[in-house]
């Protein structure tokens, strides 16, 4: 599902983030990412949905080998590829079902097939009262929910997060976590940075600790491993 070889990253300043990974991440599985502020999580994560390119090495996700994919394909990547946020990201002046539909007719949907898929997703993530609301009229956690809703809209094989629950208290995130356990249990890879140590030694998932820029732990069923 998703493969990394052997893959180098360092930014324009010369800071190296990402040094040899070489990972296999199979279908349907949950894998949270830990380490300590700076050791490159968000760099690994980004190299996923190539908001990053690596200088060295190959990344496939879904088959599609992203570093040698076409600017002008990116976009499809997005079909193959959820990424949710810890700031939601979502657009101020567009309604909750805007905000979801809006992803579906980037790629040419018709508004019927757009209705179906932005409502259940919606229901999904429980939120479909909430359908005609502004992101601005919610909570932290809706708010949250609406982001992960969007990221699933079209229906992909990979949703990957980047500190999800890092804005919300630990009730909210808590919520955010059984949503994507909901996601995972429908056959949805899930990948996931995380600070919060509480999930991730309750959760007993897979774990991949990066420390300077390298996997320095792969458990199957891991724990945090340090005081965050
Ligand atoms: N755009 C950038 N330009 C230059 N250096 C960067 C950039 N983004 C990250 N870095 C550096 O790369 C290293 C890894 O950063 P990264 O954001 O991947 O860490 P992280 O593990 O996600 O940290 P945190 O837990 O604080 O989010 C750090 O030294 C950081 O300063
Ligand atoms: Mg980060």
């Amino acid at each position: 599902m998703i493969e990394m070889q052997d893959v180098w990253k360092s930014y324009a300043n010369g800071v190296m983030a990402v040094n040899g990974i070489t990972v296999k991440i199979e279908k349907g599985e949950f894998v949270y990412v830990v380490g300590q502020s700076g050791s490159g999580k968000s760099t690994f994560i980004k190299l996923m949905y190539r908001e990053e390119v690596p200088n060295r090495g190959k990344i496939i996700i879904d088959g599609t080998d992203i570093t040698t994919m076409k600017n002008k394909d990116v976009p499809f990547l997005r079909r193959k590829l959820g990424v949710v946020f810890q700031d939601f990201k979502l657009l101020p002046k567009l309604t909750v079902y805007e905000n979801i539909a809006f992803a579906l007719e980037v790629i040419e949907e018709t508004p019927r097939q757009i209705r179906k898929k932005v409502m259940e997703v919606l229901d999904l993530v429980k939120l479909k009262h909430k359908a005609r609301f502004l992101p601005s009229e919610l909570s932290g956690g809706e708010q949250q929910r609406v982001s992960i809703a969007r990221s699933i809209v079209n229906n992909p094989s990979v949703v990957v997060a980047d500190e999800p629950t890092g804005n919300l208290d630990p009730e909210n995130a808590w919520g955010i976590m059984e949503v994507f356990e909901r996601i995972n249990d429908n056959g949805t890879t899930v990948v996931m940075a995380t600070h919060n140590k509480d999930i991730v030694d309750r959760m007993k998932k897979r774990v991949i600790a990066i420390e300077s820029g390298m996997i320095a732990r792969d458990d199957k069923r891991g724990d945090f491993g340090y005081e965050g």
